[in-house]
């Protein structure tokens, strides 16, 4: 069991602070994960915040916990750990001394986790008031949010003003798709089945698709939104994250090195994009309005409020990865919002049999898939030929194996993946955080995408609730292949 901790949560009243971090810790509580002596400590910017913050965790948790969840004899217990205080992270105040006394009054050696859920031009300021304020113990981490900066370069200027005070050892990046369960199957469905792992190539695999679709829009986050777009929100930090742990090497053991070693190999080796291969690889798309299950929503410039804005709320990629693994195969990127359906998966499709033995009528021979779904639901599909077994003819069909992981594992237990990197963090277990390597790598590959669409074209529009522009399809059609849309094949 954790020892008990002290987390800090800068920006405490904020959207992710009230419907993220404190339902991952309740959850942490419920489950008997929280330990006696933990102290949450979320900072607001006035005292009278700070007097009714209690009232707006309780309001936020009955808010933001799923049905059944909530009760109120957890709640009573949960609210104990909650310690308010009052900061401002841009000023070098006596507040810092109060959170500093606070700290300081409870054992030296206690693990004291500083969680930055501000926005990334404040992390230097508030890491050097730590610092200045003395703060920082022994046992002190950082942990910080995704999307590190808005480019390669703002990245480095922000990993370099937090390493002022904080050793790489002592910084979590926080990319919450490494917390999910389902994303860390992926790695015990790779390296623990010998059958996967033989048949995870170019010679056998044609191509590979890693798709993030929502359903929601802009959510009241114009702000941030409208500057950073799907490419910078998803594609830098999520999706290449999948994109590593779908096509990396096997770590020589599971520790935090030697996997995001093995990542980082994974997007050294990605094909650089040149002005010419964004054009011909990358699809940028916005929404416009339209028929989403049955309700007319809003395009995004009605949601934005604005008449024009050239933000990206689609990108479909075609990347190469350049090694022995990879070499040929493409592996397609999609996300989108105001996508028809919400749902996250892989779909790993196999090459067709290298010579058919079956005459025309016995039906076309298609290609194996292995389908792994992260969310709504979670699954894992593996599409093979069969036999008809209903009549003597020789007729081939595809059948699916379906692995309903969700029901299997309905016992109550609630993943989050923010409870889990928050444990981590408090537990100093690193390996689910992305190293400073890695940001930069992505970024490399992220900046000549950015540079060419500032000097050229405007996004392909969609429709909300269809599968994203039509030019996202042709991207595949060009090489023969399609989507897969689920519910659709
Ligand atoms: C966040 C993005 O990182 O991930 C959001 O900022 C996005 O725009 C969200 O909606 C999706 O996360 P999940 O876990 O709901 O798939």
């Amino acid at each position: 069991m954790l020892n008990p901790f002290d987390i800090v949560i800068f920006g405490g009243g904020g959207d992710l602070a009230l419907r993220k971090l404190l339902p991952a810790m309740y959850r942490a509580y419920q489950e008997g994960n929280l330990p006696q002596g933990t102290r949450i400590l979320p900072t607001v910017r006035e005292e009278s915040k700070k007097n009714d913050y209690v009232d707006t965790a309780h309001k936020a948790l009955q808010e933001y916990l799923s049905n059944g969840e909530y009760n109120q004899k957890d709640w009573n217990e949960f609210a104990k750990f909650l310690v308010p205080v009052v900061v401002n992270v841009t000023e070098a105040d006596d507040n810092w001394d109060v959170l500093r006394e606070i700290l300081d009054s409870d054992n030296e050696d206690k693990s004291r986790v500083f969680y930055l859920s501000l926005p990334p031009a404040v992390y230097g300021t508030c890491c050097e008031l730590l610092s200045k304020k003395s703060l920082i113990s022994k046992n002190s981490r950082v942990v910080v949010e995704k999307p590190i900066g808005y480019c390669g370069e703002s990245a480095e200027e922000i990993n370099s003003k937090i390493a002022e005070y904080f050793e790489e050892d002592q910084i979590f990046r926080i990319d919450h798709y490494l917390g999910k369960e389902t994303v860390q199957n992926l790695m015990a469905l790779r390296f623990s089945n010998v059958l996967f792992e033989n048949l995870w190539d170019a010679k056998t695999i044609d191509n590979i698709q890693i798709s993030i679709s929502e359903t929601v829009g802009l959510e009241s986050r114009a702000g941030f939104y409208d500057k950073a777009g799907a490419l910078r929100d998803m594609v830098q930090n999520h999706l290449l994250q999948l994109l590593c742990l779908v096509a990396m090497e096997s770590p020589h053991k599971l520790n935090a090195n030697s996997i995001r070693n093995e990542k980082l190999k994974v997007l050294e080796a990605l094909r650089p994009l040149t002005e010419k291969l964004v054009d011909e690889n990358v699809v940028r798309g916005q929404y416009v309005p339209g028929d989403l299950n049955g309700n007319l929503v809003p395009g995004y410039l009605e949601e934005l409020g604005e008449g024009s804005s050239t933000t990206e709320t689609f990108v479909a990629i075609r990347a190469h990865i350049e090694n022995w693994r990879w070499s040929g195969v493409p592996f397609y990127l999609r996300t989108g919002k105001r996508m028809k359906q919400r749902c996250a998966e892989i779909v790993v499709e196999y090459k067709p049999v290298s010579h058919n033995v079956y005459d025309e009528k016995v039906g076309p021979i298609l290609p194996n898939r292995l389908i792994i779904r992260l969310q709504p639901e979670e699954s894992i599909q593996l599409t093979l030929m069969s036999k008809r077994l209903d009549n003597l003819e020789m007729q081939l069909e595809p059948v699916t194996l379906n692995i309903e992981l969700s029901e299997k594992y309905s016992n109550g237990f609630h993943s989050d993946a923010y409870k889990r990197l928050m444990l981590d963090a408090a537990a100093n277990n690193p390996s689910l955080f992305i190293h400073r390597d890695e940001v930069r790598q992505a970024w490399k590959w992220i900046d000549p995408i950015i540079a060419r669409w500032q000097e050229k074209g405007t996004p392909a529009l969609y429709r909300a609730g269809s599968w994203g522009p039509e030019s996202a399809d042709e991207l595949l059609a060009e090489k023969n292949h399609a989507w897969f849309n689920v519910g659709e094949k």
